[in-house]
């Protein structure tokens, strides 16, 4: 198959971009490098063996998008490409709508014009579009509220997407990810967010690393065991294996589809005990203390995975010690 993956180049999207190369498609990949680094691209090629066509192009570049989708016959994509700061969606909303949504909409447009027959598209939604969630494990009938505007942004595209497939010969799904971690087996692509991290692996490589003093733990009054948040976390290798099974899920259908499935693991681990497994299983320190809750932060998520399990035949494989053990590893061996 002719697929394009858009935001080819950031955490998730090379991850996916190894696996479509193993399994002989052709692939494009395009990214405008907003949160990522040229360098990716050769690791790309060099973890898969292969060549590929590389665009350093806005993802809201209409006529230039169309054109290398017919150019290149694109039947597939893989839509990455987006900004995932939740405390910069608070600061710069007009930004966010604008990459994220319009954004979408603008790829949406290309795709439809470029090309005449069936159309695959893969959406990187999230968790958050649950807000905090009343009934746990949470399903993908949940009521979506999102609390911030990067929910808000995946929400508003989630609803375009549903309509759109409701005419036309679109086949469409969002896949709402939980909590990523982890990396490449090579520990040559990974987590690498420009600035200072957000996330709880990222921060916690730093303190691993010996770039930061100490952890902060944001909030230990939680209603949980031990007083801290839980969450779902997911190997991106298991994630990236569950776009894979998307693609060939809507690659069978005959009918127009959209749908929606979570990416996780069904299980939830609170903060303290991912701090105390890394130093377990990777034999490092992490120094931490705790700090006041972050706003608009939730005390429990975790997925249910069953939709996705029986209708992707897709389920899980990596063991939380493995998820750890694959993050430091990239994190020792970074130059950058
Ligand atoms: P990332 O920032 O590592 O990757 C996103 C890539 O998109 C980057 O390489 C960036 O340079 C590129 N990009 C940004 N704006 C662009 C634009 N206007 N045009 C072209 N390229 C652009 O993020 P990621 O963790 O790989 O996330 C990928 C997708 O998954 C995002 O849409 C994100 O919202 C979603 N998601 C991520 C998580 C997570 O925890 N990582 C969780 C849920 C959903
Ligand atoms: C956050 C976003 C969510 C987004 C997801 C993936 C918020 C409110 N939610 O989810 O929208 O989809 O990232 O990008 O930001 N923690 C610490 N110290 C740290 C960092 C995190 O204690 O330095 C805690 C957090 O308070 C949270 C847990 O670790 O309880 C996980 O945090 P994080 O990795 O940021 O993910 P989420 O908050 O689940």
């Amino acid at each position: 198959m002719n697929i394009l993956i858009t935001g080819a180049l950031g955490y998730i999207g090379s991850h996916v971009a190894v696996k479509i190369l193993k399994e002989n498609h052709n692939l494009t990949l395009l990214d405008n490098l907003a949160n990522s680094k040229i360098s990716n691209l050769k690791k790309i090629e060099k973890i898969s063996g292969k060549k590929t066509d590389f665009y350093k192009l806005d993802v809201r570049q209409e006529s230039s998008i169309k054109k290398i989708i017919e150019k290149k016959n694109i039947e597939a994509i893989f839509h990455f490409a987006g900004l995932k700061s939740v405390k910069n969606s608070e600061n710069y909303p007009q930004d966010y709508f604008d990459v994220n949504v319009n954004g979408s909409k603008s790829l949406l447009r290309a795709f439809e014009k470029g090309r005449a027959g069936k159309k695959i598209f893969i959406f990187s939604s999230s968790a958050t579009i649950y807000g905090n969630p009343k009934l746990l494990p949470c399903k993908e009938t949940h009521k979506e509220q999102p609390t911030n505007i990067y929910g808000k942004t995946k929400k508003g595209v989630e609803i375009f997407l549903k309509k759109k497939a409701a005419k036309g010969n679109w086949k469409i799904i969002s896949l709402r990810y939980f909590n990523p971690i982890g990396s490449h087996p090579s520990g040559l692509i990974g987590d690498n967010p420009k600035g200072k991290p957000e996330n709880l692996l990222p921060a916690i490589n730093k303190v691993a690393k010996g770039k930061e003093k100490e952890l902060l733990i944001f909030g230990s009054d939680y209603p949980t065991f031990d007083g801290t948040a839980i969450r779902d976390y997911i190997h991106v290798e298991d994630l990236a294996n569950g776009h894979l099974s998307a693609l060939k899920y809507l690659a069978k259908k005959r009918k127009n589809v959209y749908d929606v499935f979570n990416l996780g693991t069904g299980r939830g681990h609170s903060v303290l005990e991912i701090v105390k497994n890394f130093e377990k299983v990777n034999k490092v320190e992490i120094p931490y203390k705790f700090f006041p809750k972050r706003k608009g932060d939730i005390a429990i998520n975790y997925a249910n995975v069953s939709k996705a399990n029986s209708f992707l035949n897709w389920e899980t494989k990596k063991s939380l010690d493995q998820m750890l053990k694959s993050t430091w590893l990239y994190e020792k061996n970074k130059t950058n």
